[in-house]
């Protein structure tokens, strides 16, 4: 072979070796595997950053159940399934499509993870012995709770709720007290809602008025949306709670459960009312709320923020009279009550108003550091802060002085301290202010009540501050509604 063949030949080879070494294996791909992993459909990791939301609603709910008396209990998040569709039945939409259900594996058992804690509760009354308790038992909790919902705003599948219940007392009074608790609890957080009430009476009487409400649908089936065409077939009292917009017009001309209670139910109902209007809570009648779940008797009620008043549909708390969800467990028979509200509605309301609690996480004071026997003190000045209750940042791990500070100033700290050679060597440290720059030397040995001082004074400060602001919106909105009343005067 002449040499320039040759060359030409070998030239080639290495071309399509390099070729062949350039091109990447194909990767057997196992389906999903290569994505990044992402959270599931309507659930929710819940950020550093939005921690001041959860935190404030947590402190309000410990506040009133601390208040009012009511004991922590928390249910599992897996109980038997049976628990739930005995309790709601099987026509309701928890039931129907919302729950998630699994065998136990190895075992026989159908398990669903919790989609509320109502039926939990009742159950832990018994197991425990409660019964045997001075009457009513009052409980309360706060956890996850899931339900395969169509995710959306407001809709997602692991939810948290805050649940109040009290086991063991018929009169009307206590479904006044859970209804202001539910008002007053909103209040708290700075948000003005609108109790909905309706009374859905006895299994018999309900049972009397859903025969007359099927009749009256199926007059009207013409004008019922397909949806609620299915869903008077499975749970007739739900097509009134319906939003579809084609059911709107025969929905306005339906009958009333409240002509339909038996006579107990109606003075029961009055009596509540009564209640409401002498604690001064306004509430809106609403006939049509009769809520999906079948353990309902009597009284009903959602709370509402005012723009939901206005077409909006989603409640930022639900709840009523139980008395035949025992019975229906084949337990004794029992009175009780109960609500819980939606902790993501909640905040999201929260936001949507504006209303931003503290931050009880944020960092107050950060302790910078230079040189080794700098950074060996500040190790053992942070733990003595931290048992003061001050909350820390550190730059423990950094080197110079700059990196320090700019940290301690993005994260927003009110001090910053200051340990350096010269420091170690004087026994004292430096002070900064970070609002201000001012620095200010003080002995080591005093550092730490020096600090909580003024940390505790800044946090008083900001308090007033933030009060102010609070009072300032108050007023503006008393303002406002004066405002409209007038509007209102001249318009009628
Ligand atoms: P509920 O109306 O089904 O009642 O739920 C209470 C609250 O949980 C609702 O008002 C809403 O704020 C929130 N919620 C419901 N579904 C979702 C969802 N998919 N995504 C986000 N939030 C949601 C009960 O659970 C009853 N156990 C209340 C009760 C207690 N009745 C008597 N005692």
């Amino acid at each position: 072979m002449p040499q320039k063949k040759k060359i030409m030949e070998k030239k080639q080879k290495a071309v399509s070796k390099q070729g062949k070494m350039a091109v990447k294996p194909a990767v057997k791909k196992t389906p999903g595997t290569s994505e990044r992993p992402q959270q599931l459909k309507g659930v929710k990791d819940i950020l550093p950053k939005d921690q001041r939301y959860w935190e404030r609603v947590r402190e309000v709910a410990k506040g009133f159940a601390n208040a009012y008396g009511f004991g922590r209990l928390d249910p599992p998040l897996l109980e038997k399934a049976d628990l739930f569709i005995r309790s709601e039945g099987e026509g309701s939409d928890i039931v129907q499509k919302e729950m998630y259900v699994f065998k136990d594996p190895g075992g026989e058992e159908t398990i669903a993870l919790r989609p509320e804690f109502t039926p939990s509760m009742v159950r832990a009354y018994y197991e425990h012995g409660f019964t045997h308790k001075p009457q009513p038992v009052k409980f309360y909790t706060m956890g996850p709770v899931f339900r395969h919902d169509k995710p959306q705003s407001g809709r997602y599948r692991q939810f948290h709720q805050v649940n109040y219940e009290v086991l063991g007392s018929q009169h009307p009074i206590v479904d006044a007290e859970m209804i202001l608790l539910a008002h007053s609890f909103f209040a708290e957080l700075g948000l003005q809602t609108v109790i909905q009430i309706n009374s859905i009476g006895t299994p018999e009487s309900r049972g009397k008025y859903i025969k007359v409400l099927v009749d009256y649908f199926k007059n009207h089936k013409a004008g019922l949306s397909e949806q609620d065409r299915e869903r008077l077939l499975s749970n007739p009292l739900r097509v009134l709670d319906s939003k579809d917009e084609e059911s709107q017009e025969v929905l306005a001309e339906v009958p009333q459960i409240l002509d339909f209670l038996d006579e107990e139910s109606k003075a029961d109902f009055m009596k509540v009312l009564e209640y409401l209007d002498g604690a001064g809570v306004s509430y809106n009648l609403n006939p049509r709320l009769v809520r999906g779940l079948d353990y309902y008797t009597r009284t009903t009620f959602e709370v509402w923020t005012q723009e939901e008043e206005g077409g909006r549909t989603s409640a930022l708390a639900g709840g009523g009279r139980y008395d035949g969800l025992a019975s229906a467990l084949g337990l004794a028979p029992l009175s009780a009550i109960g609500f819980a509200l939606g902790v993501e509605r909640t905040i999201n309301a929260m936001r949507e108003k504006n209303i931003v609690p503290g931050d009880p996480y944020a960092p107050e004071v950060y302790v910078t550091q230079l040189g080794e026997a700098a950074r060996k003190k500040a190790l053992s000045l942070i733990e003595k802060l931290r048992t003061s209750g001050v909350r820390i940042a550190e730059g423990l791990a950094k080197d110079g002085l700059r990196p320090q500070l700019e940290q301690a100033g993005k994260l927003g700290v009110q001090f910053a301290i200051i340990l350096g050679q010269k420091e170690i060597l004087d026994g004292t440290i430096i002070i900064r202010d970070m609002e201000n720059g001012v620095q200010e030397i003080v002995a080591q040995e005093r550092v730490v009540e020096e600090i909580a001082k003024r940390v505790q004074k800044r946090n008083m400060e900001k308090d007033a501050q933030d009060r102010q602001v609070v009072d300032r919106i108050d007023e503006s909105v008393l303002e406002q509604n004066d405002t409209d009343d007038a509007e209102e005067d001249l318009t009628t």
